[in-house]
C-alpha cells in the first residue's frame, strides 16, 4: 500500500487587525470579557474586495516560497471552507485558475471548523489508496463576511485566514497513523448560516449571518472531544504521553483548557492560533501549526494530534508524525 505525508505548509492572514479595543467601540463588550471568556486579543479581517480564494492562493504561494515545492503537478486541490467565494463554482476551482495549474481536480469540503482535518483525511486516503500522488489541502475562511457586527455574542469571536499543506506520496515514510470522524447532526441548529431556506422542518431560522448558541456548542465540545481523542489514541495504539502536540480547532482558549483538564494531553503541549487570530474555523489548525513551526516548538518527527470540530455538528481527528 502507498503511504502519504505532509511535506510543506504555508499560511496567510489579512493585513487588517481587529482588536478587542476596536470591538469595544462597535458593541457593548470589553477587553476583559473577551480575554476572560475566550483568550482572544486580536483577529484579522479581510478587505471588502478580498475573498477566501485570495487568502487561499497566498497561503499556497507562502508554502511554495518556504519549501520550494512544486504545486503545478498537483493531482487535486481540496479547499475546506464554509465561506466560499460563490456557492459554485467551488473555491478550489478558483484557486486552480488563479494559480494557473494546468490540470488538476478541484473540490470544496464543507465541514465548518472540522473541514481542514476532513480534507486532510481525504487527501491521505486518496494517496494511500494509490489514486493520486500529490494533493494541495487548504483550510481558508472569511468569516468576517458572514458575521453580524451588531451581535456581540458572535462578532468578538471570528477572524479570517488561510493555511495550506501539501500531502505527497512517500512509500518509505508515510506519516499518518490513525484517523477518526463523527457527527451529531441533531445539534446542527446550534451553529448555522442560512443560504436559501429561512425555515426548515418547522424551525424559524435567523437569515443571513452566522448564528451560534455558544453555550450548547461549548457543552458538546467539552463533553465529546476528550472521548474522541481517546478513541483516536486507542486506534493508533498510542498513549497521551506519546503525543508531542495536541492541535484542537482554535475555537476558544477557555474551552481548550476545559478539554485539556479532562486528563488527556495537557495544555502545555497544545498548539493554538486563537490569541491573535480568533476563531478562523477551517484555517485555525494550519495557522496554529505554522506558528509553532516558526517559533521552533514543532519539529520534524513530533507526534501531532489534530482535532477539528464545529458546525454540523461534526468532528475529525488525525494522528500523524510531523515531517
Ligand atoms: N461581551 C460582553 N458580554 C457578552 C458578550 C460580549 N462579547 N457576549 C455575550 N455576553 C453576555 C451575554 O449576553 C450574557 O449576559 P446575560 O447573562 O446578561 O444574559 C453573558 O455574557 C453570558 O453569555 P453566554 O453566552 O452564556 O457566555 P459564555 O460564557 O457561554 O461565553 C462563548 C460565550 C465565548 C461564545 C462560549 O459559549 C463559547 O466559546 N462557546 C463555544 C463556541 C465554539 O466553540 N464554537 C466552535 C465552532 S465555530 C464554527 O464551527 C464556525
Amino acid at each position: 500500500q502507498s503511504k502519504s505525508k505532509i511535506t510543506a505548509i504555508g499560511t496567510c492572514v489579512p493585513e487588517r487587525v481587529l482588536s478587542n479595543a476596536d470591538l469595544e467601540r462597535m458593541v457593548d463588550t470589553s477587553d476583559e470579557w473577551i480575554v476572560q471568556r475566550t483568550g482572544m486579543r486580536e483577529r484579522r479581517i479581510a478587505a471588502p474586495d478580498e475573498y477566501v480564494s485570495d487568502l487561499a492562493i497566498k497561503a499556497v504561494r507562502d508554502m511554495v516560497d518556504r519549501y520550494g515545492v512544486n504545486v503545478q503537478d498537483a493531482d487535486m486541490i481540496l479547499v475546506a471552507t464554509s465561506t466560499p467565494d460563490y456557492a459554485f463554482p467551488s473555491t478550489a476551482s478558483r484557486v486552480q485558475a488563479k494559480l494557473g495549474i494546468a490540470s488538476t481536480g478541484a473540490l470544496d469540503v464543507n465541514a465548518a471548523c472540522a473541514g481542514f482535518v476532513y480534507a486532510l483525511q481525504m487527501a491521505d486516503g486518496l494517496v494511500t489508496g494509490g489514486m493520486y500522488n500529490k494533493i494541495v489541502v487548504i483550510g481558508a475562511e472569511t468569516l468576517s463576511k458572514v458575521t453580524d457586527y451588531t451581535d456581540r455574542t458572535t462578532c468578538v469571536l471570528f477572524g479570517d485566514g488561510a493555511g495550506a499543506v501539501l500531502v505527497e506520496r512517500d512509500d518509505s515514510a508515510g506519516e499518518f497513523m490513525a484517523s477518526i470522524s463523527g457527527t451529531y447532526g441533531e445539534g446542527g441548529i446550534h451553529l448555522y448560516k442560512t443560504s436559501l431556506s429561512e425555515q426548515m422542518e418547522g424551525v424559524e431560522l435567523k437569515p443571513g449571518s452566522l448564528v451560534q448558541n455558544g453555550r450548547e456548542v461549548y457543552k458538546w465540545a467539552v463533553r465529546n472531544i476528550p472521548e474522541g481523542v481517546r478513541q483516536l489514541l486507542d486506534k493508533a495504539e498510542l498513549s497521551a504521553e506519546q503525543v508531542d502536540w495536541f492541535v484542537p480547532h482554535s475555537a476558544n482558549l477557555r474551552m481548550i483548557e476545559a478539554i485539556c483538564e479532562r486528563g488527556l494531553v495537557p495544555l502545555e503541549r497544545t498548539l493554538t492560533s486563537v490569541e491573535y487570530r480568533g476563531n478562523t474555523s477551517a484555517a485555525s489548525i494550519p495557522l496554529a501549526l505554522q506558528l509553532a513551526v516558526d517559533d521552533g516548538r514543532l519539529k520534524a518527527g513530533d507526534v501531532v494530534l489534530l482535532y477539528g470540530f464545529g458546525g454540523g455538528m461534526t468532528y475529525a481527528g488525525s494522528l500523524l508524525r510531523w515531517t
